[in-house]
């Protein structure tokens, strides 16, 4: 922490708090809705302080924070210790809590109790699960239990064995027909927003205007109702690869990069910490100290 014992930081400006109620009545005027994920407490204060109206606890961290090969293997203990952290930095946004893989698939019971741990152990307004009409009971049971659902289909990285890897979903007028299907059935399961990956933009531009609900789309094109990116695809900040559907914003990575190899630079050569950086001692009681040192 740079700030000073004493020194306070700018409070951030205070926004309200979005709801599903403001998400709805952006689709209903046309005006886009801003999803992006966070991790952590940094990454979450500086996308609330940007004016995003949803953010995502992505299960995508598997990858992009703990450095695994899919998402798979996070837990839901992981998933809620991240998400704790990112409702401590985002005020105003709406919060989302990804449910990881074999947290609501087995068994709906099992599905709502997890559910329930976001908002009640992270903080969390609401979930989101991977997955169409075969989620449209689980979906139905959060629900009723009073918690918030978003859906997410096309690409859905949690049945990536299932579908031979990242790839585009939809492309045929049957896969397109299963997807519009599959929307309706998560609108009809009571879901307020669905996510819709890597789907061609036509699909995902007819699928939006067929649901009253809105549509987030990533990879899916300008016809959806709001649009997220992964917070490490937008700064630059994952080194295994780019999605093509990605627009970096930053190559934060290079910039981080070019400041610790500077740190590393200044300490080897003595130039850090210079006088500034130090704190200074009464002359008197230093004098006193040395002089008690060598007594
Ligand atoms: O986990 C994630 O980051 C996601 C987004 C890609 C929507 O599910």
């Amino acid at each position: 922490m740079s700030t000073q014992p004493g020194e306070q930081k700018e409070p951030a400006r205070s926004r309200r708090k979005v709801s599903i109620l403001d998400l709805q009545k952006k689709k209903n005027n046309g005006q886009p809705i801003t999803m992006l994920t966070a991790y952590d407490y940094p990454s979450a204060l500086l996308v609330d302080q940007a004016g995003v109206d949803l953010i995502l606890v992505g299960d995508s961290l598997a990858m992009v924070v703990l450095g695994l090969e899919n998402t798979l293997a996070v837990t839901m203990d992981e998933m809620l210790h991240h998400a704790r952290a990112v409702a401590r930095g985002a005020k105003a946004a709406f919060l989302i809590g990804d449910m990881p893989f074999m947290s609501y698939q087995a068994d709906v019971v099992e599905a709502v109790r997890n559910a329930g741990r976001f908002l009640k152990e992270s903080g969390m307004d609401s979930v989101k699960l991977e997955g169409g009409h075969e989620v449209a009971p689980a979906t139905r049971a959060i629900v009723n239990a009073g918690i918030p659902v978003m859906g997410h289909i096309g690409l859905t990285p949690q049945s990536i064995s299932k579908l031979g890897g990242f790839r585009v979903q939809g492309k045929t007028a049957a896969d397109a027909r299963r997807l519009l299907d599959d929307a309706l059935a998560l609108e009809a399961a009571g879901c307020f927003a669905i996510v819709l990956e890597a789907v061609p933009a036509p699909v995902a531009e007819a699928i939006s205007r067929r649901l009253r609900i809105p549509t987030i789309g990533i990879g899916a094109g300008p016809g959806c109702d709001g649009q997220v990116l992964v917070y490490h695809d937008l700064l630059g900040l994952f080194d295994r690869f780019t999605p093509k559907f990605v627009k970096q914003y930053a190559n934060a990575g290079q910039a981080i990069h070019e400041a610790l190899v500077a740190y590393v630079e200044d300490v080897a050569a003595g130039r850090f910490p210079a006088a500034e950086h130090t704190y200074p001692m009464d002359e008197t009681e230093l004098a006193t100290f040395l002089s008690e040192l060598e007594g």
